[in-house]
């Protein structure tokens, strides 16, 4: 097999434009924990379940393998600075106060262009990230522009579509 070189990998996958969303729960103490991920998709309509991929190396990881529940915030084009601050480790997330509780009582936004709110499903091995698979209980959504992430920066959908929506 040939060996992939990683920042060819890294590079080839900065051609893949992906959401930008931040991914919140409260662990059995009480703490709120969050991280900005684009590895966010829809993955079954019946059931209606979405996946996030936290790495394992992250704080937050242990948090959200045995959270009973998260809240996906797809972020609005205007809040790239909220997510550059939940990308950032090792500072207090929530001191900004952006956040407020919000479905099942889980930090959330309530500008974000939409709130997917899940019971944990399963978790899945996925390398040196964790695949959390979760169960959608309910959806908030907005009319908002999301903010999308592309070449390793943050940038706005591209405009005029080229077909019609489907
Ligand atoms: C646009 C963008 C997308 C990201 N997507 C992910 C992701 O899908 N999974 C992940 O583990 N980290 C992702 N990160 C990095 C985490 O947000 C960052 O490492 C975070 O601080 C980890 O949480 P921690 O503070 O608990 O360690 C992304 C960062 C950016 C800027």
């Amino acid at each position: 097999m040939p060996i992939v070189d990683p920042s060819e990998f890294v590079r080839a996958m900065g051609r893949v434009p992906t959401p930008v969303t931040v991914v919140t729960t409260v662990d059995a103490a009480g703490r709120r924990w969050g991280f900005t991920a684009g590895t966010f998709n829809s993955l079954s309509l019946d059931p209606p379940l979405v996946l996030v991929c936290p790495a394992r190396s992250a704080s937050c990881h242990g948090a959200f393998v045995s959270a009973d529940r998260f809240l996906v915030n797809v972020l609005s084009a205007d809040q790239a600075a909220i997510a550059a601050d939940f990308a950032r480790s090792g500072h207090d997330k929530f001191a900004g106060g952006v956040m407020t509780p919000c479905e099942f009582g889980l930090p959330g936004l309530t500008t974000a262009t939409a709130r997917i709110a899940c019971t944990l499903h399963a978790v899945l091995d996925g390398g040196d990230h964790s695949i959390l698979v979760g169960r959608v209980e309910s959806v908030a959504t907005g009319d908002r522009e999301p903010l999308v992430h592309y070449n390793r920066r943050f940038t706005r959908p591209a405009d005029p579509a080229l077909t019609p929506a489907r």
